[in-house]
């Protein structure tokens, strides 16, 4: 069993705290959805899971089974088995997809690293995402749409074979034919690997692939309902803005508060 625990975690990024007193647990086995409005925290709790150094830890800890990460770098991190798919991916200009994931592989698995067994894993794993083959010997994102930038995180997913996996927003910009295969593809390697999860998403249509068996509510920097799928459906009804305007999103977030008091 992996478990990663968060405990009392208070963050800040240019003097601003943007999560405070938050606490999460996942398991191995578990698909925890994460939901809040923009803004609010969710991709700086994945940045800082993953030891980006631009966000602090001000108090609180992060173990990865039972591992203390605070001060662990993000290399350390992956080599424990944490795999980030990030909101925005970033070009890696000058280095291939190819040379990246092989030598993020041989940095891990050493001598066990075969160079054939990568190589069919790759052709695979491409085929299975429905990616152009050529992508494989571009550079990292380079010239990549968004949506291919999303699968290019699955890839590299599949190729790093995580214990414990962040998608921040792998939907968006995804065409629905593309949102199939990656959903199902996540989806077939929770059901082969047992890994933890946690998603990040603003829309229902990806847990029709990926089907969640916690979902939270984020707000003033911490969690401010957890519940089931169901919680999902309360969403969609009382809204968070997609339209970025923090006064209709601090509505949305009211409502949903107001809903949880008068319980
Ligand atoms: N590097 C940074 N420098 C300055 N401010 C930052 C930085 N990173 C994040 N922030 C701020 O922290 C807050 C939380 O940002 P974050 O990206 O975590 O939000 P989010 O919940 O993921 O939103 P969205 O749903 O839009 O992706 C925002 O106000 C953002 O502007
Ligand atoms: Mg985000």
């Amino acid at each position: 069993m992996n478990t990663l625990k968060i405990v009392n975690l208070t963050v800040k990024v240019d003097d601003k705290i943007i999560l405070k007193d938050f606490n999460l647990d996942i398991n191995s086995g578990e698909i925890h959805v994460l939901m809040g409005p923009n803004g609010i925290g969710k991709s700086t709790l994945t940045k800082v899971i993953m030891g980006d150094p631009t966000y602090t830890i001000v108090d609180g800890k992060i173990y990865y089974n039972n591992v203390l990460l605070n001060e662990l770098s993000t290399d350390e991190r992956a080599r424990m088995g944490i795999f980030l798919g990030m909101q925005l991916p970033m070009e890696i200009e000058g280095v291939t997809n190819a040379d990246f994931l092989r030598t993020a592989l041989t940095t891990k698995e050493k001598e066990n690293f075969k160079l054939y067994e990568f190589i069919k894993k790759i052709d695979k794993t491409v085929e299975m995402l429905d990616m152009k083959k050529d992508m494989i010997h571009r550079g990292v994102n380079q010239g990549f749409s968004g949506g291919e930038r999303k699968k290019n995180e699955i890839l590299q997913m599949y190729m790093l074979n995580p214990s414990f996996i962040m998608l921040d927003e792998i939907d968006s910009g995804l065409d629905v034919d593309s949102l199939k295969i990656v959903g199902e593809s996540v989806y077939n390697y929770y059901k082969q690997n047992n890994p933890g999860i946690l998603l990040i998403t603003h829309y229902e249509r990806i847990l029709d692939y990926i089907h969640p068996t916690h979902v939270h509510i984020v707000s003033d920097g911490k969690i401010i309902k957890t519940g089931d799928y169901s919680l999902v459906r309360e969403i969609e009804k009382y809204g968070f803005d997609k339209t970025n305007s923090k006064k209709v999103n601090s509505i949305g977030v009211c409502a949903i508060k107001e809903k949880i008091e008068n319980e």
